[in-house]
């Protein structure tokens, strides 16, 4: 099996799981809440008629959301389990949307349109291993002014060990391979003891550059000290909604945020 598909194998697996969570809460989705977040709505602004591809959309929640706002939505994810669900909530809840299967590299065997905004978000690009490609892949589907947006955690938390002391490389890192014993949300007790996570650190430069490297410029880079996520070890919230590191406090960036235009 090679390291793309041990990926999706796992993340059937987790699949499962989160669409049960409450982290994701489908609950309160299926109730008109969204599951975005602050920061990407405000940075993101009117999405309203405009075109959107999201990769790797897991089981679509942050696309349907967007859906919910108005725009006109396609997911890709290599998870099938995630497509499954994700065309699911689509029919169920009766939200336009498109979900393709795919690996993020293999996507125009099976993509063949334009967008005005591509979307990319948490705990995303640390599945793929060859960010100018990945680069690439974005300028190729959108539309001449076109919007890429993407939010991240940070790559300096990758090198935090369990003890929140630097233990790995802040720079791009070999293949890092960990068997998958439990997710990151509450309902996490993974049956299958043979799945493999396999994930690529990414420095910020490698990020940029890859980007500018597609013909893409930069309109912003944000970088945050808090996640709003509590899915790493050692965080404590510091405001509602706001988790910081419990060792260092804000004095390290936790996430960042990135959009850029296509001339
Ligand atoms: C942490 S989730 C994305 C988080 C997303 N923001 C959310 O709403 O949960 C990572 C997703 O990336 C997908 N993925 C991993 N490697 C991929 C690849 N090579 N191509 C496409 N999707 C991939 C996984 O299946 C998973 O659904």
């Amino acid at each position: 099996m090679d390291n793309f598909e041990h990926n999706r194998e796992s993340w059937n697996e987790l699949t499962a799981l989160h669409a049960e969570s409450s982290f994701y809460d489908v609950e309160g989705f299926k109730n008109g809440k969204t599951s975005l977040n602050h920061i990407e709505i405000k940075e993101l602004g009117d999405v309203k008629g405009k075109k959107l591809l999201h990769l790797q959309c897991h089981f679509g929640l942050d696309t349907l959301s967007l859906a919910r706002q108005g725009a006109e939505v396609v997911g890709v994810d290599i998870s099938d389990l995630s497509i499954q669900k994700a065309n699911d909530l689509s029919h169920e809840l009766d939200i336009p949307a498109k979900f393709v299967r795919s690996n993020i590299y293999d996507i125009e065997k099976v993509l063949d349109e334009t967008f005005d905004i591509v979307y990319v978000s948490y705990g995303a690009i640390n599945w793929l291993d060859d960010l100018d490609k990945w680069a690439k892949i974005i300028s190729r589907y959108l539309k001449p002014d076109g919007m890429f947006y993407m939010v991240e955690f940070h790559p300096f938390r990758y090198m935090l060990n369990e003890e929140s002391e630097i233990h790995y490389s802040y720079f791009k890192s070999k293949p890092f391979e960990t068997v998958v014993e439990n997710s990151y949300t509450e309902k996490s007790e993974i049956k299958n003891k043979d799945l493999k996570h396999i994930e690529w650190h990414h420095s910020l430069s490698e990020v940029i550059n890859s980007l500018i490297g597609s013909g893409l410029k930069i309109e912003f880079l944000n970088e945050f000290s808090y996640q709003i996520y509590n899915c790493f070890p050692n965080l404590v919230e510091d405001e509602e909604g706001k988790w910081v590191s419990e060792k260092y406090g804000n004095k390290i960036p936790l996430m960042y945020s990135i959009k850029a235009k296509k001339d």
